[in-house]
């Protein structure tokens, strides 16, 4: 039907008879002459109809725009003054001969280049959405992003298996989304949370190395960086330990970046301990582009008289950190009653600062409402410390330790942008490792999986991870780039009475063990390799990598904030014939009107 896409279209195809398809993005009429923009998913042409090809002519003056047509013409170079560098295709145009209505099509809910529309009238009419070239773009990259993964998990050995969807429940941290049975009335499907019970078991099959691109299902509450259903690079090696993972890893991402954005990446990625991160950053997942880091204090506090910061350098829990913020001093104080405002929703209960105006001046060089608290040899080491020059401003935090991090690592991620300290097309990778292996959860009174059940721990000593859950660092890590957490992997229990024991832990009794994945338990036991593993969020690298500030702009076809997608309203009701063979009754608030 077409000789040529629309937007690769040239001054070397001047003098060409073309045939081109695609949607009418706007038409005009100047004087007597037509003009169409053409486009398709390679771009815009502008093409010419004058009265001189009377029955072409008054076709091309009927059509709207979206309708979908095909033409013929003569590539020709614009006329002097004309010309439009803001388009590839903006030196020619083309004359047009013949049109064809191969659609026509109803006024648009929107116009594609209209930037406040509603984000639901977009979801609505996603396919309309998906036709403007940004999101066009974002899909292609999308594509191709998959197509260099690919390429190099084959070349280096990895098998592309799929596993069950309908499956049963793994624990990743979400619900489940459930799928009655219908040939086993009252049991349930869970969607996968992710492959992870299914690629330890591949590695128990002898497969060495797997990936699959594969869709995974939590139902958990819905951010920009997080959707109902999504995609993971989900890969898992045998006889492999973290350096060697870690390393092939790095060495794909490292590849991909080159491929797709022509990005060379450290070799190596850095990395950082879990700990270490908290200390500098007051987060897991630190955005290295931002120079800002905590600097504790605690030992200078501990016998100071002002109390906020002394009981919190005494507590075991507590931490007392400063950010130094260079050229902070130019803050006003409402800046810094809005900054004090803003720690506040991570429990902060206040946001100490000093303004240093001239370090060597001592104490007359400082400004703060909390110098005449700290001896002067206290605030002389702070300064000390910081290394702060005349403008700086440190702030404080002081609390527990969760407090201070979630506060102060917020904080330096806020002054970061506010700041502009942070170069938005830099990309920063790092991989954070030896995280703990279990949190304790005060509402519940019992220890969680900071990962997952089936993380192995540091030590392969039985006895010193249940007598010490809260000290056992786990062989886990995570890949952050520029503060988002790309993915995240282990190595994993290998040894059935280690994962017995870490199961009793987090208080799945041995019935219950058998009951939920008792199938693992008996497979370990029959040859289990060494075996770890990672998965990437698709969806992230994709965003991360098209600069998009949400993961809809990435998948095709995404959900709302409330996980239901406007286009196929969905999930809906469905009739009770169909529920009766499910053997499911609904309860009397959720019936069908
Ligand atoms: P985890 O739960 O960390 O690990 O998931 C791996 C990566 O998947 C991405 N991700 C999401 N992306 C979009 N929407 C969501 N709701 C969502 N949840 C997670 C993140 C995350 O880093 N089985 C383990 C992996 C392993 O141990 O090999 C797992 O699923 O980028
Ligand atoms: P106050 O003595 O409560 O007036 O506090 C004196 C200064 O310390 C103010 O600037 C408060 O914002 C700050 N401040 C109070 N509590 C904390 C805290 N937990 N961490 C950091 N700064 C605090």
């Amino acid at each position: 039907m077409r000789s040529d896409y629309c937007g690769q279209l040239n001054a070397n195809h001047i003098g060409q008879k073309v045939q081109l398809c695609g949607w009418v993005h706007r038409r005009r009429d100047h004087g007597g002459v037509i003009f169409i923009d053409l486009r398709d998913h390679e771009g815009i042409a502008q093409i010419v109809f004058d009265p001189d090809r009377a029955e072409s002519f008054a076709i091309a003056d009927s059509v709207r725009n979206e309708f979908v047509i095909c033409i013929t013409g003569k590539v020709r170079s614009r006329p002097e003054g004309t010309l439009n560098p803001a388009m590839s295709t903006g030196d020619i145009e083309i004359l047009g001969h013949t049109i064809e209505i191969l659609n026509k099509a109803k006024t648009p809910p929107f116009q594609l280049d209209d930037e406040n529309v509603h984000d639901d009238v977009k979801l609505r009419y996603r396919y309309i959405d998906l036709r403007r070239p940004v999101m066009q773009h974002k899909l292609r990259v999308r594509s191709r992003i998959i197509k260099t993964l690919r390429t190099f998990l084959d070349a280096e050995g990895f098998l592309d298996i799929e596993t069950p969807l309908l499956t049963k429940a793994t624990p990743e941290g979400a619900r489940d989304y459930l799928v009655p049975s219908r040939t086993h009335p009252g049991n349930f499907f869970a969607l996968p949370q992710s492959p992870q019970l299914f690629k330890q078991l591949l590695m128990m099959s002898g497969m060495d190395r797997y990936y699959q691109i594969v869709r995974c299902f939590r139902d958990e509450d819905l951010r920009s960086d997080r959707q109902s259903e999504f995609t993971q690079l989900d890969i898992e090696t045998a006889f492999m330990d973290e350096t060697k993972i870690m390393g092939l890893m790095e060495e794909m991402i490292r590849a991909l970046f080159k491929t797709i954005l022509n990005i060379a990446l450290p070799s190596p990625f850095p990395r950082l301990t879990y700990a270490a991160a908290m200390d500098r950053f007051g987060s897991d997942k630190p955005d290295l582009r931002n120079p800002l880091a905590l600097i504790d204090v605690g030992d200078l506090m501990q016998s100071v008289e002002f109390k906020v910061f002394s009981d919190p350098a005494n507590m075991e829990a507590g931490r007392v950190a400063m950010l130094h913020v260079p050229r902070g001093g130019a803050l006003s104080r409402k800046q810094i009653d809005d900054y004090t405002h803003y720690v506040a929703q991570f429990g902060a209960r206040g946001l100490a600062y000093i303004k240093v105006n001239d370090p060597a001046a001592g104490i007359d060089g400082l400004q703060s409402p909390i110098l005449k608290f700290l001896p002067d040899a206290v605030t002389a080491s702070i300064v000390e410390r910081t290394n702060a020059k005349s403008g700086d401003l440190i702030f404080f935090g002081a609390d527990k330790r969760k407090v201070v991090n979630d506060a102060l690592g917020a904080l330096r991620h806020k002054l970061g942008h506010d700041l502009d300290l942070i170069q938005d097309n830099d990309f920063a990778p790092v991989w954070v490792a030896d995280f703990p292996l279990f949190a304790y959860n005060k509402d519940e009174k019992n220890w969680d999986s900071l990962h997952h059940p089936f993380t192995a721990p540091a030590t392969d000593d039985i006895n010193a991870v249940t007598q010490n859950p809260g000290e056992t660092v786990s062989r886990a890590y995570d890949l952050v780039i520029n503060g988002i957490e790309l993915g995240g992997g282990s190595m994993r229990i290998h040894n059935a009475k280690m994962q017995s024991a870490v199961l009793e832990l987090l208080g799945i009794g041995a019935e219950e063990a058998q009951e939920k994945f008792g199938f693992l338990l008996e497979a370990l036991g029959y040859g289990c390799p060494p075996h770890g593993g990672i998965a990437f969020g698709l969806d992230r690298m994709v965003m991360l990598m098209t600069g998009s500030d949400s993961i809809r702009d990435v998948i095709a076809f995404p959900k709302t904030q409330s996980a239901s997608c406007l286009l196929t309203a969905a999930p809906a009701k469905v009739g009770a014939k169909q529920l009766r063979e499910l053997g499911i009754k609904l309860a009397k608030s959720n019936k069908p009107e």
